[in-house]
């Protein structure tokens, strides 16, 4: 029996950052897909179109990293035989539309399309909470990236023209309809994210150090009069950054709520400048792109994502999606001799069997 699977990648309306420290984000799955079409087979043999090429391996020996794309797949299984769980082979193609390597979550996404797989095809009976945390502990100790649990989790619970507001916390999390009116373009600057490994960690490391420091469980608890505490100017400017953020998420929510979608925008926008100046995660390409976006009459746009390159998401009006991204891709190209891809996205629903219920 044949399996396709859609796995979202997604995209970070605010709340950057956040997810090592245990605070508030609000992404959304997008309708850009990783499909995977496989059967069970004895060993994992898959082609992937993306890279046009075959990888397989014996899923029942040891795995070793190998530093290419088929590490998310061993990832994976190395997880949930980890976890006790009899997962045998398969075999088939990845293929879908959405872009490898811009910011938008394809290598979680392809784990969790994996992941999904196995779970259909072996019965192994794992709940969506549960996907999201293997799919991480995949690419942490597998893959060997630090990050947090953001991307995985919008994968699993995105909802068809809903954003998720979520605690990275406790994982709680609660869907806010996306007004009608408004319109998303993700605009991929052509930057590859080539720092954003060692300066995640390094960002991620001072975080984490900050909250020791004070002895909080999440940067949620955080005030201004604790990060005077910190011993640094770095450690300052950095957790001042964090706890801004943790209160625009919720004035997001808000503002997403009451559909007062310029105020929408405008805190998104400003969360770019302060991620830019204080969080220095960002590049002079993805600011011309956000501050061009606001000349062109959006409502807001920022960088989404890690940062160092990738996307920026701009929102706008729906009607004037069309000629706001036209313009930006000349002036890009303009300025920058670069011609950026972008698309236009919605909210869509979490990682599932092609035609099925989706986020079941
Ligand atoms: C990457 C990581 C996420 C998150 C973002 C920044 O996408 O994978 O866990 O930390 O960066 O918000």
């Amino acid at each position: 029996m044949k399996y396709v699977v859609l796995s979202p990648g997604r995209i970070n309306l605010i709340g950057e950052h956040t997810d090592y420290s245990g605070g508030y984000a609000m992404p959304m799955a997008i309708n850009l897909y990783t499909r995977l079409e496989a059967s069970k087979f004895e060993i994992v043999e898959l082609f992937s179109e993306h890279f046009m090429e075959h990888m397989s391996f014996d899923p029942q020996k040891q795995l070793i990293k190998t530093g290419r794309w088929i590490d998310y797949v061993m990832g994976v299984y190395k997880v949930v035989h980890d976890e006790g769980m009899d997962a045998g082979g398969m075999k088939g193609t990845i293929s879908g539309n959405l872009p490898v390597g811009s910011g938008l979550s394809s290598s979680a996404s392809l784990e969790l399309a994996i992941l999904e797989f196995l779970n259909r095809a072996y019965s192994l009976g794992i709940p969506k909470l549960k996907k999201a945390v293997l799919a991480k502990k995949a690419e942490n100790e597998f893959v060997g990236v630090p990050c947090g649990i953001l991307d995985q989790f919008a994968i699993v619970f995105g909802k068809e023209d809903h954003a998720i507001f979520m605690d990275t916390e406790t994982l709680e999390y609660e869907y806010v309809p996306i007004p009608e009116d408004i319109g998303i373009i993700v605009f991929h600057s052509g930057i590859r994210r080539s720092l954003s490994a060692s300066e995640y960690s390094k960002r991620r490391k001072l975080v984490e150090e900050s909250l020791a420091m004070l002895g909080k469980t999440s940067s949620k608890y955080i005030n201004e009069g604790d990060i005077k505490k910190l011993p640094t100017e770095i450690h300052k400017k950095r957790m001042g950054y964090v706890i801004r953020e943790n209160q625009r998420v919720l004035a997001a929510r808000d503002a997403l709520k009451e559909g007062d979608v310029e105020l929408f925008g405008k805190i998104l926008t400003e969360a770019h400048w302060d991620l830019a100046k204080e969080y220095e995660v960002s590049c002079g390409e993805l600011d011309f792109l956000v501050r061009t976006a606001g000349e062109l009459g959006a409502y807001g746009a920022r960088l989404t994502g890690a940062g160092f390159g990738g996307a920026v998401i701009i929102i706008a009006n729906k009607e004037k999606v069309g000629e706001i991204s036209r313009e930006l891709f000349m002036r890009y190209r303009k300025v920058f001799r670069w011609e950026p891809e972008y698309y236009f996205v919605k909210a869509s629903d979490g990682v599932g069997l092609f035609g099925g219920a989706g986020h079941d």
